[in-house]
């Protein structure tokens, strides 16, 4: 029998400037969160935006252990009843990863769920936050979507909570209550169950255990970078796989990530790097703070770009079981990525599509049953087992098909270059940049695009001359709804195949980030194993030259190039 009957209270709030979800959901710093109702406001405007099926309806909770997460579950957790929801599942202390969030709202047939998180940003009281809402297929919430809960932000003037809720947010179990006479019930759930019992359905553990288990050929490294994926892997490598326990490292989750900037990448992730160079490791993976992202080194560090990652998986998805029962449909990559996918989407007849940045974009895609694969350059990797990209997944993929084949990382990526020819790419982020600066420098690339004397001027930089082909910012119309996203980036193509992308980042809480993107291909076997960052370094010039991105925001360098 529920124990109380608790009443909706009615509080008087004002709108807050600037709630705009972004590429992935709200993303700010802590103390703005902190701020008087500035959590509420939010949480009431997603919960308005699901209109009037959010009465009965269930959702799941989870976030990446960020400092605030707790605050925030509880928040939801006591607005949820105000606003007349059913039930809400909620990960135990508050906790989940990314994608297990997004196959837990499938599994339990749940009608959305909040992730909080503010992915590879810093964490801590002096760093960011951030709150997403992904919907019943288990993926982010699309523009449609957003821009109601954007508008209700704009005109808030009150909100529902039930402020006292009974529920152990660390214990697991069931917490029924009587909100006005309708039932109310928390779930606090096991966050890592669910989602280990996924991938043993996917993959074969058994083979991977022959590879990297307890007298196996490979010895791996692990490393969660203090962030969600520090559960998951320890009960995957290390209890299911057989692992050493000394394989997975930084797998104890903490409000700050302990410091770090929660960002598998090169230079983030420097300590796995120095650690794989040092030592014998056949495997290392390193995952962000929500656990969506993964980079996949092999042995000697030899480092695997998230564009060639794709491709690769694209190329030998029947190693895995859960392929070989599903088949395989399309792929998909975000447009900056480069086109290495394309090559092996048309050797084997696949559908191969070019989305916007953000993984909303493969959503419809995925449900429609269109892609089993897709991918971004950003170190998001991902299938249709789930709505969003997968750290542990793409790990897991990675290892299935090197204990399948017998093969290094270095030698399947060589292969797979031989065949295929390489796309050389390369990312440069200028982050933190002013925020004038940079929409100038977009708005004078802008004119460049719609100059029609752009096409056809050449460029000359260390020794190669470029000549423009096309430019535009990149359009894309949804091929299964029809919805239409403009300007989601500057492209630039030259004669020979080489392409440069600028856009600004969606997900920075503060001031602005510039992205600069730059891909060729290559397939004369004596290029193919050569340096990138030598091999585009031209390119790179000629960017610079176009944007005048160095005059323009002061940086003579990047601040992480990918
Ligand atoms: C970045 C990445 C994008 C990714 C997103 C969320 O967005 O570029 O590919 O989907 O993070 O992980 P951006 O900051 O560029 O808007
Ligand atoms: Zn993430």
């Amino acid at each position: 029998m529920p124990a109380h009957n608790r009443s909706v209270v009615l509080l008087p709030t004002q709108p807050f400037d600037g709630q705009k979800p972004g590429t992935s959901g709200l993303r700010k710093t802590v103390k703005v969160f902190q701020q008087k109702n500035y959590t509420q406001n939010f949480v009431q405007s997603i919960l308005a935006s699901i209109g009037p099926s959010v009465e009965g309806s269930t959702l799941v909770v989870g976030g990446d252990g960020r400092f605030f997460m707790r605050e925030a579950a509880d928040i939801i957790v006591k607005m949820a009843a105000g606003n007349r929801v059913s039930r809400l599942i909620v990960g135990q202390g508050g906790f989940m990863s990314t994608p297990a969030v997004s196959h837990v709202i499938r599994k339990y047939k749940a009608d959305g769920g909040f992730i909080l998180t503010a992915s590879h940003n810093p964490g801590g009281p002096d760093a960011d936050f951030g709150i997403k809402f992904n919907m019943n297929n288990g993926g982010p919430a699309q523009d449609s979507q957003t821009n109601l809960m954007f508008q209700h932000t704009k005109t808030i003037t009150s909100y529902k909570i039930v402020p006292e809720i009974d529920y152990d947010l660390d214990t697991i179990g069931e917490y029924s209550c009587t909100v006005e006479g309708r039932q109310f019930t928390v779930q606090i759930i096991d966050p890592v169950k669910d989602y280990v019992e996924l991938m043993k359905q996917i993959f074969d553990f058994k083979q991977i255990k022959s590879l990297v288990g307890a007298g196996g050929p490979f010895k791996v490294l692990i490393n969660s970078l203090h962030g969600a994926t520090g559960p998951y892997v320890e009960k995957i490598f290390i209890d299911e796989l057989g692992c050493p326990a000394d394989s997975c490292v930084k797998t104890n989750v903490l409000p700050d990530f302990g410091g770090g900037h929660p960002d598998p990448n090169l230079t983030y992730a420097a300590d796995l790097v120095e650690a794989m160079r040092s030592s014998d490791y056949g495997f290392g993976a390193a995952f962000d703070g929500d656990g969506d992202r993964n980079m996949i080194l092999g042995e000697k560090a030899f480092f695997v770009t998230p564009c060639d990652s794709l491709a690769v998986l694209a190329n030998n998805l029947d190693h895995i079981p859960y392929f070989k029962k599903t088949g395989v449909k399309g792929v998909a990559r975000s447009m900056p990525t480069s086109a290495a996918v394309d090559r092996v989407a048309a050797k084997k007849g696949l559908e191969c599509f070019d989305t916007p940045t953000g993984w909303k974009y493969f959503g419809n895609l995925l449900d429609a049953g269109r892609i089993s694969l897709c991918g971004e350059e950003s170190f998001g990797t991902g299938s249709d087992h789930v709505r969003e990209k997968d750290g542990v997944w793409a790990a897991l993929a990675w290892l299935q098909i090197l204990a399948s084949k017998k093969c290094t990382v270095e030698s399947l990526l060589k292969e797979h270059w031989k065949e295929f020819g390489r796309n050389f790419f390369t990312r440069y982020d200028y982050e933190g940049c002013e925020s004038e600066p940079c929409e100038l420098m977009m708005k004078n690339l802008q004119d460049y695009v719609d100059d029609a004397s752009s096409v056809g001027k050449e460029y000359s930089a260390l020794g190669k001359t470029y000549k423009v082909s096309a430019c535009d910012n990149f359009s894309y119309t949804d091929p299964i709804d029809g919805s239409v996203a403009t300007k989601q980036g500057i492209r630039i193509m030259f004669s020979d195949g080489s392409r440069l992308v600028f856009r600004l980042s969606g997900t920075g809480s503060s001031g602005a980030t510039v992205r600069l993107y730059v891909d060729s291909y290559e397939n004369d076997g004596s290029k193919i194993f050569g340096s990138a960052q030598e091999m585009l370094a031209p390119c790179v010039q000629v960017g610079l030259e176009i944007s005048q991105l160095t005059k323009l925001t002061g940086r003579d360098a990047p601040t992480v190039i990918t």
